[in-house]
Parts: structure tokens; sequence; C-alpha cells
């Protein structure tokens, strides 16, 4: 199916590795051009260097819990791209933690890099993309414990449960624009993220990395951890016009993982 993302503009954000890199190796091999974005310049040139032979790409480095950052990240995927027609934003991983285990810090960095960051970048590119005229896409890149908490993840079960209000709200209001805004709800997806959940397990409960492996794949009903290429298709279909009459929904994509309804 073609997709018609020949020559359209995306910028994904946390793109030097993992979800946000296979998110950007998809939009390039799709023909369109795009800026790859993360807080750490040396990983994100070597990102660039491997997806370079693919397409058209950029490295904009920048810490997207930051409000400067945020806007030089904007500003300078704008004039490098002449314009946005896709974000596709991905956040870095929220420290982990119980409930009690986390501190007033950590709530505050919780809550800049997953609430705050991501409704500012919305606004900007929203600016940007009613200023221009463009029939944009935004991808929000969120987590199935939004659905179902988990214990060991307390910042990210509270925090980012906004990403679903971020979505609905920013839909309804862009709609009239011709914005359309998803987000995706991820379940466990092979990534450097989950090799340090697995290694957790194994210092924690003394067992081996097999087993540790084990433990999360039988929680999963299809008996695997999904590929990054696998979440990056449905994160194209929500970026590009295939998806044309969807917006204000959160998606998952987690192999039958969660149990609620609705
Ligand atoms: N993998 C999963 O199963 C899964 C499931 C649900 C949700 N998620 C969530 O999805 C997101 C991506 O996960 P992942 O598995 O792809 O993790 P990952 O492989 O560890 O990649 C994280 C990326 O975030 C970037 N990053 C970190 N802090 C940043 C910041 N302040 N500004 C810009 N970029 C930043 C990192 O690059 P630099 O170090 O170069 O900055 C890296 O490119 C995370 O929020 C994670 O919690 C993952």
């Amino acid at each position: 199916m073609d997709l018609k993302l020949e020559g359209q503009r995306v910028l994904v954000t946390a793109a030097s590795k993992g979800i946000g890199f296979g998110a950007a190796k998809a939009f390039l091999e799709e023909g369109a051009r795009v800026v790859i974005n993360s807080s750490n310049a040396k990983r994100l040139n070597d990102a660039k260097d491997r997806l370079k032979s693919i397409g058209e790409i950029h490295a904009l480095p920048a810490d997207i819990s930051l409000h400067a950052e945020i806007d030089k990240l904007v500003d300078g995927g704008i004039s490098g791209l002449g314009g946005l027609d896709v974000l596709v934003h991905v956040t870095g991983p929220p420290k982990p933690g119980t409930f009690l285990e986390l501190d007033y810090d950590d709530w505050m960095s919780g809550a800049t890099s997953l609430v705050v960051g991501p409704a500012y970048m919305a606004k900007r590119v929203a600016e940007h993309m009613i200023r221009a005229q463009t029939k944009g896409r935004m991808v929000f890149l969120s987590s199935y414990v939004i659905r179902e908490p988990v214990p060991s993840l307390a910042l990210s079960d509270v925090c980012r449960i906004s990403s679903a209000s971020l979505v609905r709200t920013l839909a309804r209001e862009l709609a009239p624009r011709g914005i359309r805004v998803n987000g995706i709800m991820p379940g466990y997806i092979q990534t450097d993220r989950i090799d340090q959940v697995v290694e957790a397990n194994v210092r924690r409960k003394g067992i081996s990395r097999a087993q540790a492996l084990a433990e999360i794949e039988n929680t999963i009903p299809l008996g695997r951890i999904g590929t990054t290429e696998e979440l990056a298709r449905v994160i194209l279909f929500l970026g590009s016009e295939v998806s044309s009459y969807v917006s204000g929904t959160v998606i998952p994509v987690d192999g039958a993982l969660l149990k609620s309804v609705g």
C-alpha cells in the first residue's frame, strides 16, 4: 500500500535508539524526510550515520523536557525541513520505582518529561501547522500502563495517563484545522529498555536471564515481545493519510497484553 509519505517532513523525538529510531527508519524507508532528536549529540549522530544511506536525515540534539530546548528543536526542525507534516513524540524512559520509592524531585522530573514537555511541544508544532495551513499529524507514544498500572513504574502510571487526555483534547481542538492527533500504548517492545527491565528482575529476584525473559513473555498472550518494526508500522499508519478518519484515539500495540476493555 502506498502510504503517500514520499517527501513528507517528519520530526521524531527520542530517536537515537529503540522505538524512536525504529519509527524514524520506517518513515525514511517510505521516502519521508526526517529529523531525529535525542539528548545526547554523540549517540544521535551515531544513529544518523546508521540511517543516512536510506534517505534525507537530519539530527538535532535537545532535551525534550526543557522549555528552551523544545523551542530550539521545533524551530530547527521547521527550518531544516522547510516545515513539518508529522510529529512522532517519544519520551526518554522515566525513572522506575514503586510509589514509596519516589521523591519530590522524581515527580517533578516525571511531570516535566511526561506531561509538560509533550504538551508544550504539541503547542509549538500545532501553531506552526496552523500558520502553514498544513493538514498535519501528531502521534504520541505512551504506554499500556495508562490502562493497567504496573507497581514498579509508578511515575509512568501516574504521569502518562495525561497523554490520553492530551491526545483527545488536541484532536478535538485541532480537527477543524485538518490536523489529526493520536497516540499509541506499546506493551513490551524489544529495546535496551526491556533489557534493563530484565536485568533488574535478574538482580532483584535472583533468577536467570532466560527465566526473567520468560516471566515477561508468559504475560503476553501472543507469547513474545514485539519488535520496533511492528510498532513502527502502526506509527506509519497514524502518521499517514491512510488513517484519515482516525483522530483522538490511543491504540494498544501489545500482543493482547491488556485485559481491560475500553
Ligand atoms: N520498550 C518498551 O517496551 C516500552 C513500552 C512502553 C513504553 N515505552 C516507553 O517508550 C519510550 C521509548 O522507549 P525505548 O524502549 O525506545 O527506550 P530506549 O531504547 O532506552 O530509548 C530511549 C531514547 O530516549 C532518548 N532520550 C532520553 N532522554 C531524552 C531527553 N530528555 N530528550 C530527548 N531524548 C531523550 C534516548 O537518547 P539519548 O540517550 O541520546 O538522549 C533514546 O534515544 C520510553 O518513554 C519508554 O518508557 C517503552
